[in-house]
């Protein structure tokens, strides 16, 4: 009787243990960058890693994701530019270029060193260039830029 218990909690374990092998060899496997035009986005404005992370919905994690606005806040800005800088204002070296798909989403799977910190930066398809004064450790963009403080440009 014992033995047959023990037997129980043994295989319950490894089917747990291969269950999970199987779920991390699926999530996470994808690779996929955002292109000028592109239309398989959705969900604009939203956290995009809420569901593209670990314990997500979707087999793509994103590294860099986001939504890029127009000045007032709700209109979209397709095809714009994200850059992420090294140091400051557009200084040091660029980490990270990414294009802003037709829906107005950016992500990248690609894995991206933040080291201590990386500096965001948007660009509009008419050129304006606006930065964040801070610097970021990881790429959930809209996790900070909700609906009160999008990321905007003209
Ligand atoms: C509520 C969960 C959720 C959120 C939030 C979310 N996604 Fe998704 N995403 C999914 C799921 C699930 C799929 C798989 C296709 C489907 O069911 O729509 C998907 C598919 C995609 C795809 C197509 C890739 C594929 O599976 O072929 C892209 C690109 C994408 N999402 C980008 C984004 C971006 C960018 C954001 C943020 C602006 C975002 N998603 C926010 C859950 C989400
Ligand atoms: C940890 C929270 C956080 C994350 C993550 C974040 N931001 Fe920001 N962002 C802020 C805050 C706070 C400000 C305003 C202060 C500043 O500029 O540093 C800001 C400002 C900006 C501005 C200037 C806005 C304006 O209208 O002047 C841009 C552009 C920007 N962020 C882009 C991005 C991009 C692109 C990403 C993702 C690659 C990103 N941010 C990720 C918090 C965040």
């Amino acid at each position: 009787m014992k033995a047959t218990f023990t037997l129980l909690i043994i295989t319950v374990l490894l089917c747990i243990f291969t269950f999970d092998s199987c779920k991390k060899d699926k999530a996470g496997s994808g690779s996929k960058s955002s292109v000028y035009g592109g239309t398989e986005s959705h969900n604009v404005g939203e956290a995009c890693m809420r569901c593209h992370n670990s314990g997500g919905s979707n087999q793509y994690w994103w590294i860099v994701a986001g939504t890029v606005y127009k000045p007032d806040s709700t209109s979209l800005n397709p095809n714009s530019s994200v850059y992420l800088f090294s140091a400051s204002n557009g200084g040091g070296t660029i980490a990270a270029a990414l294009q802003v798909d037709g829906k107005a989403n950016f992500y990248s799977t690609n894995s991206i060193s933040f080291g201590s910190g990386l500096y965001p930066a948007v660009k509009s398809l008419s050129g304006q260039l606006i930065y964040m004064n801070s610097s970021i450790t990881q790429g959930n963009c809209n996790g900070c830029h909700t609906s009160s403080s999008r990321i905007r440009v003209n």
